[in-house]
């Protein structure tokens, strides 16, 4: 019988401390508008509401993308290459990439996450179902900047997978949170990373589409307030990192489209003026001012498919669903 290591190897690239300076999101919440980049929605609990979300029947960005991949999975995995190592981006709880195994039939997979408890938590789990497939957690911030890093080419060449085609996998439309300049320069990262392993490699990337406000606003805003609760959880996040006061009662979410930058916007609106205070500064918001905390962008296909030329990609195809509201895009390095 042949014994396999149940526990996943991780690599914890980004330390998320507790009472940090945090320059970066200091910086933010002194602009005006003030705003809090997306990235921290994402501690523990903030992962757990994101799930909640793509269950609720207004968010139709996962089940859609779901039902791309699996009307169009098998056309995807002619494309391809086989025995690839998968970087999967913003895992998180690794369910989209482990429905395509059976498919896409990876060598091996390395998911990316910035909330590193909880994805070292779900690649326990997801370990334990499939054994044999050799499995790496990065726990990495890689919307700074994109790499793999000396400890996950070690880990490859380890296992004789160093010449292993790259697959990058970003499902989700999360790309749309940077702005089309930030998206290009992440794309360009991502395709260096795809070029780092044998060839064939290449991007397997979900986009939003641009449809009607009447279908965008209520999947940012639904009738159970999680999307709320999911904005709301970021002030509880901050008020860890930075030791900061923030009452997340005494903001009103906001989720609006705008349709001049085509994405939809969050904010958190101030309900009557208050000052909230972190060792070494604070901030005093008016009644009403806004803080901004996400951008969603939507795309149309031909734009995207450009964005990705000029990140350096070849003959782009896409695939989508029967309404045209969500694309699965294949990007071969
Ligand atoms: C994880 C960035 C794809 O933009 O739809 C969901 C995050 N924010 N509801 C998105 C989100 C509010 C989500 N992404």
């Amino acid at each position: 019988m042949r014994h396999t290591t149940l526990a996943p190897h991780f690599v914890q690239l980004h330390h998320p401390a507790a009472g940090a300076s945090h320059p970066e999101l200091v910086a933010g919440l002194l602009e005006t508008p003030a705003r809090i980049a997306p990235k921290f929605f994402y501690d523990a609990l903030g992962s757990r509401l994101f799930d909640a979300i793509t269950e609720l029947p207004e968010y139709y960005p996962t089940r859609t993308e779901a039902a791309v991949f699996a009307q169009h999975g098998a056309d995807m995995a002619r494309h391809v290459p086989e025995g690839a190592v998968m970087v999967d981006l913003g895992a998180g709880s690794c369910a989209k990439a482990a429905r395509l195994f059976p498919v896409l039939q990876p060598a091996a997979y390395l998911p990316v996450d910035i909330s590193v408890d909880y994805l070292r938590d779900t690649l326990a789990a997801l370990q334990q179902r499939h054994p044999e497939l050799p499995m790496l957690g990065l726990g990495m911030d890689f919307s700074a900047r994109l790499s793999l890093g000396p400890a996950a080419g070690a880990w490859l060449a380890e296992r004789a997978l160093a010449e292993q085609p790259r697959l990058v996998f970003y499902p989700g439309s999360s790309i749309g949170n940077f702005t089309p300049d930030e998206a290009l320069a992440l794309l360009c990262q991502a395709h260096a990373v795809c070029r780092s392993g044998g060839a064939g490699g290449g991007l397997l990337i979900g986009v939003d589409r641009v449809k009607p406000r009447a279908v965008l606003e209520p999947a940012y805003d639904d009738a159970l307030g999680v999307t709320a609760a999911f904005n709301r959880n970021l002030l509880l996040h901050v008020n860890r990192l930075l030791g900061a006061d923030f009452a997340p009662a005494a903001w009103r979410h906001v989720g609006l489209y705008n349709a001049v930058e085509s994405r939809i916007e969050m904010h958190l609106q101030a309900t009557g003026a208050q000052t909230v205070r972190w060792p070494g500064g604070e901030r005093a918001f008016a009644d009403g001012e806004r803080l901004h905390t996400e951008n969603s962008y939507k795309w149309e296909p031909g734009a995207f498919e450009a964005l990705l030329r000029e990140a350096g990609f070849g003959e782009v195809r896409h695939w989508t669903d029967a309404q045209g509201w969500f694309s699965v895009f294949w990007a071969p390095a």
